[in-house]
């Protein structure tokens, strides 16, 4: 019997922060490992999602490859047959399936689309690409071609899993059951075991979130920061005056942010760490021990991350790809009949 398919993109960038990671590649990897012995693990990179928007071009093959990388160094178990890394453009089936699925999406359906309202506001009209309009459906056709069932994403993805689900249940209703449908959203949830993702927040400026788009030095942990720099960010991170440690984001998000990080990286639970700093009034020893499980962790993750072998990432790429070509290959030779191309 088939597996049945976890599929998700690694989205990949060249400086991936501190909340890059513990939002996204932590997690991902977290589940890869619980499940790549008895399902079929689809972990992607999204390269054609990537140049929607403007990108430094020159820069993207490699950047790519880091950002695999990162991901590996977490442990993310490449040697497991069960675990697919490709990516997206050496698979036209992604392109071709996409046309298809735009040609039984309603102009309405997709303008309704949060992130791309969001995105294009702040691009501005006359700069958005319709690349960007179209990226829920490239989207869909990245879920459909394989068949996945699971698809764990964040908060601002889950409305292109609702429009996947849409677009399939209604290409199944006309040709027959061609697509299988993903499971719904309180399903994935479940699935996954996270009731709300992280959002760990900038050091410098705590009501705004740690982000690589934005210009934040001082408030942004880079994977690549040197280590004993990043635990001087954490040293002179804002905090409050109050002199009591609380964990409360409306009044107190500078510390609230490091109590965060804190018990992500210790993988203490909140309890845990509360227990030993909450009404602590010392923010410097606090500070100061954060600072030193920030240091440690960095100098870890960089000793993995030189350890990996890049011509086994490469075959471990090209391997995936054939295989999930074969795949991909299928069920679009299975749509171009159902619709009459074939
Ligand atoms: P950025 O804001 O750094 O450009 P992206 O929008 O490229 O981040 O997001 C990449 C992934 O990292 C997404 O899954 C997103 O949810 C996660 N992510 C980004 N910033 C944070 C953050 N500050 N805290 C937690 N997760 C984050
Ligand atoms: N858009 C997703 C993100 O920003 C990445 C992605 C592309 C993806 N295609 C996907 C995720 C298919 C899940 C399934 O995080």
């Amino acid at each position: 019997m088939n597996k049945s398919v976890i599929l998700t993109g690694l989205r990949v960038n060249s400086d991936f922060t501190l909340g890059n990671y513990l939002g996204a590649i932590k997690p991902m990897v977290m589940l890869a490992n619980k499940y790549a012995n008895t399902h079929q693990l689809n972990m992607f990179i999204p390269d054609l999602h990537t140049i929607t928007v403007d990108v430094d071009y020159e820069g993207l093959n490699k950047a790519i490859l880091n950002g695999v990388k990162d991901y590996v160094a977490e442990g993310l178990p490449i040697e497991n047959q069960n675990v697919y890394t490709y990516r997206q453009s050496y698979i036209s089936a992604h392109s071709e399936l996409t046309w298809i699925l735009d040609c039984f999406t309603g102009f309405g359906e997709a303008s309704r689309m949060v992130e791309f309202k969001d995105k294009s506001q702040k691009i501005g009209e006359d700069r958005v690409s319709i690349g960007l309009f179209n990226y829920p459906i490239l989207m869909a056709a990245d879920i459909l071609l394989y068949n996945a069932l699971w698809v764990p994403v964040g908060e601002d993805q889950r409305q292109h899993i609702e429009l996947t689900r849409t677009i399939a249940q209604r290409f199944n209703n006309k040709f027959g059951n061609i697509f299988t449908v993903p499971k719904n959203l309180l399903e994935q949830a479940k699935f996954v075991g996270v009731e709300k993702s992280l959002r760990i927040r900038s050091l410098k400026y705590p009501n705004n979130k740690m982000s690589k788009s934005i210009s934040d030095p001082a408030g942004t942990i880079l994977l690549n920061d040197n280590p004993k720099q990043a635990a001087k960010k954490i040293m002179s991170a804002t905090t409050d005056d109050f002199a009591k440690i609380n964990y409360d984001w409306d009044k107190q998000p500078g510390i609230t942010n490091l109590l965060q990080i804190y018990m992500s990286l210790s993988d203490e639970t909140k309890e845990q760490t509360l227990d030993k700093w909450q009404d602590k009034n010392n923010y410097g020893d606090f500070k100061r021990e954060l600072a030193s499980i920030v240091e440690a962790f960095l100098t870890k993750f960089q000793q993995e991350r030189n350890k990996i072998d890049e011509s086994t990432l490469i075959h471990k790429l090209k391997i995936s790809e054939s295989k999930m070509q074969e795949q991909a290959n299928a069920k679009l030779l299975s749509v171009q009949k159902a619709v009459g191309l074939r």
